[in-house]
């Protein structure tokens, strides 16, 4: 959809959209790391290890970078064989906010980067009309590599894979996370429900229990225009929340 016919939409739903205050919209402030380390009494031989922000600014690139090669080298399933490059995930490594889709298709598999293709553009026209551009948040999927011909990814694959986004989960610790369609949000909720049903409530993922929202996948939107008002409602939502958390 273009700029216009965007506008023409959103102003038909009576939705304004916000517009970015400063590029670092309300609510996305990185996290200060080791702002919440409690004074602690040190003893002789603590004081001698370096302290608490010079570890993590030091290890949390290097895990990056350890993850990044370690998905790049991954052979766990049968997708290895047919990918041409792995899709790691893209965007802001402290963002507040994640995007989790499915898996790469053809033009993902193809640059190496998520959701490059209609699918993506249709992502980043619903970003853009939050006030968010993709370098402010971060964008992954279940799965790193492509199934042939875009199949559903099968629980042996996402067993394999879901490590990784495991990981990336913790190293951004995310405020809020958006699921995009039902392979991500029945992974990441365990549930089978279908996305009609889970996108009306605030769920919470992990031990950490980080919100998450689930919308419909813009590919589905692509197919189904007529559910685009529902998908403003949850941006809508989406956006209040990363005011409020
Ligand atoms: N669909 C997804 O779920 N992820 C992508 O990266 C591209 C299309």
């Amino acid at each position: 959809m273009d700029a216009e016919r965007r506008q023409q939409y959103l102003n038909a739903m009576g939705i304004v959209p916000w517009v970015r205050r400063d590029p670092m919209v309300a609510g996305m402030q990185p996290r200060l790391i080791g702002e919440q380390a409690p004074p602690v009494e040190t003893t002789e031989a603590e004081a001698l290890l370096p302290d608490r922000e010079t570890v993590v600014s030091a290890t949390v690139p290097q895990a990056w970078e350890a993850l990044r090669d370690e998905v790049a080298k991954c052979r766990a399933c049968e997708l290895h064989r047919s990918r041409t490059h792995t899709v790691f995930g893209v965007g802001a490594q402290n963002a507040g906010l994640m995007i989790i889709g499915e898996a790469p298709g053809a033009e993902e598999d193809r640059q190496g980067e998520p959701f490059v293709g209609r699918a993506g553009r249709l992502l980043d026209a619903m970003l853009h009309a939050i006030g968010l551009g993709r370098d402010q948040v971060f964008i992954a999927n279940i799965l790193k590599c492509r199934p042939p011909g875009n199949r559903n990814p099968r629980p042996d694959e996402v067993a394999a894979c879901g490590h990784f986004l495991e990981q990336q989960l913790a190293l951004v610790q995310p405020r809020l996370i958006l699921a995009l369609g039902a392979v991500a949000a029945h992974n990441l909720l365990h549930t089978d429900d279908a996305v009609g049903r889970l996108r009306s409530r605030v769920h919470s993922y992990g031990e950490a229990a980080i919100p998450l929202l689930v919308t419909y996948h813009p590919a589905y939107l692509l197919r189904r225009p007529e559910e685009k008002a529902k998908v403003w409602e949850d941006l809508q939502k989406l956006h209040g929340l990363l005011q409020d958390i």
